[in-house]
C-alpha cells in the first residue's frame, strides 16, 4: 500500500480524544502518516459527538467545505467517526454524499479495513468511465456501526468483545520529558442511565467494564514511557465492577464485561459484599493501580455519578496520597422534578449529601489538599420554570465548584425526551439562564481561586505558560489558556527554554524572568514566575512536581513562586 496521508480532528468529550489517539496510533503502526494540515491529506476523518445539536453543526459545516475539495480532487476519502455516525447512521451519507465511510465509536477497531475498502471503491469510480464524471460526487458507502447491538445480548460477558484489543494494542513510545505527560485510560465503555435528554447510551451502547488486570497494565506501561499523569475514563466511573468469577476467556484474552451494579441500599453507600476478591469495584481498582503503579504521581478519573459513590471509594482517595483530590459530579439541575423528568435517579438532598460526604472525607486545605469539585448544569429543560431554574442558582452556590460546564437544553432525537418531553423553554429564556448560571459560576470560581492564596501546593509544571510563549512570540495554540506540549508544540517550548536559557547567561548574567503552567491535585490552573537566577531551572522542571505557593488569584488561575 502506498503511504496515505490522514488528517484526524477529533469533537467531543474526553472519550473521543482517547478513541482519536488510539485510531491514530493503529493507523501509524499499519503505515499512514497523519497530518496535522487536512489541505495536504489523502483521507480525512472527523471523530464527531452528538451529545448537543451544536457539536454536530461544527461537523456538518466542516462536511460542506469539503465538497468543493472534493470535486477537484475526486480521490479524497472521507470518514465520519464517532457518535455522530451512530446516532445518524446510514442517513447521513446520503444526507451527505461528500462522506465515504462511517464507523461508529464501538466499531472502531474495524477502521483500517473500511479505509482500505473506500480508498479501492473510490479508485474504482474513477477507472470507470460511466462514474469517473461523477466520481467527486458520490460516496464510497462503507459502513460499520453498532445499531445498538451491543445491548442485545443479556449475557454478562461480550463475546470476543474486539474493541478491546484497540485498548490492548495501544503504542506506547517513550515521552519526551518536556511533553505534557498526561493520558487517559478507559476503564468503562458505554452507559446505562439513560438520562431522558442524553444522547450518549445511543451511541456509545451498553456499560462495558473492562478487565482489571488490562486497566493496571496499561497504566504501567504508560508510566514506563514517561505518563506522570493518568485519568480514567467512563460516563460513570464509580459504576466500574467486574465479577471475576464470571470472567470469560477468549483466545487467552480476558473479555470486558456487561454492567451489572450491586444494589447498595439507599444512595448505594453500603459496601458491595463481594468487593475485594469475587468483585473488584471502583475503590478496589484505584487501590490497585495506586498500589501496583507505585511510579505514577497523579491519579485521576471521570467522570462521577453522583449516585451509587461509596465511602469506600473516598476511603481510598484519602487514603492514596497521589490519587487527585478532583471530583467530577454534574448535578444537572437543583430542581427536583426537573432531577425527576431527567431520570436522573437521586434528588437535590441526595446530592448535597453526596457533596457533604466528599467534603468531609477529602477537604483538607490545612496540607495543601483542599477538595475541588467541578459540575454540569443544563439549564432550558422540558418544563423548566423561574422557581425550578432559581433553585439551580442556589445549588450552584452552595457546591461551590471551582468550575462548572452550563448548557443549554438540546433536544435530541433518540432520546426519551425528545419524544415524550416538549422543548417547552424559549431559546431567549434558555440564552438568559444560561448567562445567569454563568455569572453565578463566575463569582464562586473567584471565591474558590482567592481562598487559595497564601496556600502552599505540590504543582504538577506542564510547562511554559501561553502567555510566555506570546510575549516571545512563539505560536501558540488557540483555545485552552494551557499550552499543550504535544509533538508539534514541543519544539517551540524547547526554543522559549534555548532563548530563556540563552537570556539567563546573556549580559551582566542577569537572565530574565520566566513563566511556567501546571495543575494543582485539584485541577487548580497554577502559573509561576521563576525569578530571572531561576530561570535556567525551567527545563529540568517540566513534566515534575514542584512546591509552589500561592501569592495571587484569577477565576480560573493561581499565581505563585517556587518555594525557596
Ligand atoms: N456521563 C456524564 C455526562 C456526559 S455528557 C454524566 O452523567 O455526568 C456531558 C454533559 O453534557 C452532561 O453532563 C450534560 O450536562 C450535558 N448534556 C448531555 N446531553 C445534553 C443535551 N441534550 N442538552 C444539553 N446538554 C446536554
Ligand atoms: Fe448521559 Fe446520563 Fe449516561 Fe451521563 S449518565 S452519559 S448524562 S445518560
Ligand atoms: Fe459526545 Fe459521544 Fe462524548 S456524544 S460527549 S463524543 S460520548
Amino acid at each position: 500500500m502506498p503511504a496515505r496521508t490522514v488528517y484526524l480532528e477529533t469533537f467531543g468529550c474526553q472519550m473521543n480524544e482517547l478513541d482519536s489517539e488510539l485510531v491514530a496510533g493503529r493507523l501509524a503502526s499499519l503505515g499512514y502518516r497523519l497530518t496535522s494540515a487536512s489541505d495536504e491529506a489523502d483521507i480525512v476523518l472527523y471523530n464527531t459527538c452528538s451529545v448537543r445539536e451544536h457539536a454536530e453543526q461544527k461537523v456538518w459545516s466542516r462536511l460542506g467545505d469539503l465538497k468543493a475539495k472534493k470535486m477537484e480532487r475526486p480521490g479524497l476519502v472521507v470518514g465520519v467517526l464517532g457518535c455522530m455516525a451512530e446516532r445518524d447512521g446510514q442517513a447521513l451519507m446520503k444526507r451527505m454524499p461528500v462522506v465515504d465511510v462511517m464507523c461508529g465509536p464501538g466499531e472502531l477497531d474495524k477502521l483500517p479495513e473500511l479505509l482500505d475498502n473506500a480508498v479501492r471503491t473510490r479508485l474504482s469510480l474513477l477507472a470507470d468511465e460511466q462514474t469517473a464524471m461523477s466520481a467527486g460526487a458520490r460516496s464510497a458507502g462503507v459502513a460499520a456501526l453498532q445499531g445498538n447491538a451491543s445491548r442485545r445480548s443479556s449475557t454478562l460477558s461480550v463475546a470476543n468483545d474486539s474493541l478491546e484489543m484497540l485498548d490492548l494494542s495501544r503504542s506506547v513510545s517513550p515521552i519526551d520529558s518536556q511533553a505534557k505527560a498526561s493520558a487517559y485510560v478507559r476503564i468503562t465503555r458505554g452507559c446505562n442511565k439513560f438520562c431522558t435528554y442524553c444522547v450518549v447510551p445511543f451511541t456509545r451502547g451498553a456499560e462495558v467494564h473492562r478487565p482489571p488486570a488490562h486497566i493496571v497494565d496499561e497504566c504501567k506501561r504508560l508510566v514506563d514511557a514517561g505518563v506522570r499523569e493518568i485519568t480514567l475514563l467512563g460516563q460513570t466511573v464509580n459504576h466500574y465492577r467486574f465479577e471475576h468469577d464470571a470472567a470469560l476467556v477468549i483466545d487467552g484474552i480476558v473479555q470486558p464485561q456487561k454492567g451489572r451494579s450491586y444494589k447498595g441500599g439507599a444512595n448505594g453507600h453500603r459496601r458491595d459484599p463481594f468487593a475485594g476478591e469475587r468483585v473488584t469495584t471502583f475503590a478496589d481498582l484505584l487501590y490497585q493501580i495506586h498500589e501496583q503503579v507505585p511510579d505514577l504521581p497523579r491519579l485521576r478519573f471521570v467522570t462521577s455519578y453522583p449516585r451509587d459513590f461509596g465511602d469506600d471509594v473516598l476511603e481510598v482517595i484519602r487514603d492514596c496520597p497521589r490519587i487527585c483530590r478532583y471530583i467530577h459530579a454534574p448535578a444537572q439541575s437543583g430542581s427536583d422534578r426537573q432531577l425527576a423528568l431527567m431520570n436522573r435517579g437521586y434528588t437535590v438532598a441526595e446530592y448535597d449529601e453526596f457533596i457533604q460526604r466528599c467534603r468531609e472525607h477529602l477537604d483538607q486545605p490545612e496540607i495543601g489538599r483542599p477538595l475541588m469539585l467541578s459540575g454540569d448544569m443544563i439549564v432550558g429543560f422540558s418544563g423548566e420554570s423561574d422557581e425550578d431554574f432559581a433553585l439551580s442558582v442556589d445549588l450552584l452556590r452552595r457546591s461551590r465548584y471551582k468550575n462548572c460546564f452550563i448548557f443549554k437544553y438540546s433536544p435530541r432525537p433518540g432520546t426519551t425526551a425528545f419524544d415524550r418531553l416538549p422543548d417547552d423553554v424559549p431559546e431567549e429564556v434558555k440564552r438568559r439562564r444560561n448567562n445567569e448560571l454563568l455569572a453565578v459560576q463566575a463569582e464562586v470560581s473567584d471565591a474558590v481561586s482567592r481562598e487559595q492564596v497564601g496556600r502552599t501546593f505540590d504543582v504538577m509544571i506542564e510547562g511554559i505558560s501561553r502567555r510566555e510563549r506570546k510575549r516571545r512570540g512563539v505560536d501558540v495554540k488557540p483555545g485552552g489558556g494551557m499550552i499543550e506540549l504535544t509533538v508539534g508544540g514541543r519544539s517551540s517550548a524547547a526554543a522559549v527554554l534555548a532563548e530563556a536559557a540563552a537570556d539567563a547567561s546573556g549580559l551582566n548574567g542577569q537572565g530574565e524572568s520566566v513563566q511556567l503552567s501546571g495543575r494543582t491535585d485539584g485541577d487548580q490552573i497554577v502559573f509561576i514566575e521563576l525569578a530571572p537566577h531561576e530561570s535556567s531551572r525551567a527545563e529540568g522542571l517540566i513534566g515534575h512536581i514542584a512546591r509552589v505557593s500561592i501569592d495571587r488569584a484569577e477565576r480560573l488561575s493561581l499565581f505563585g513562586r517556587l518555594e525557596a
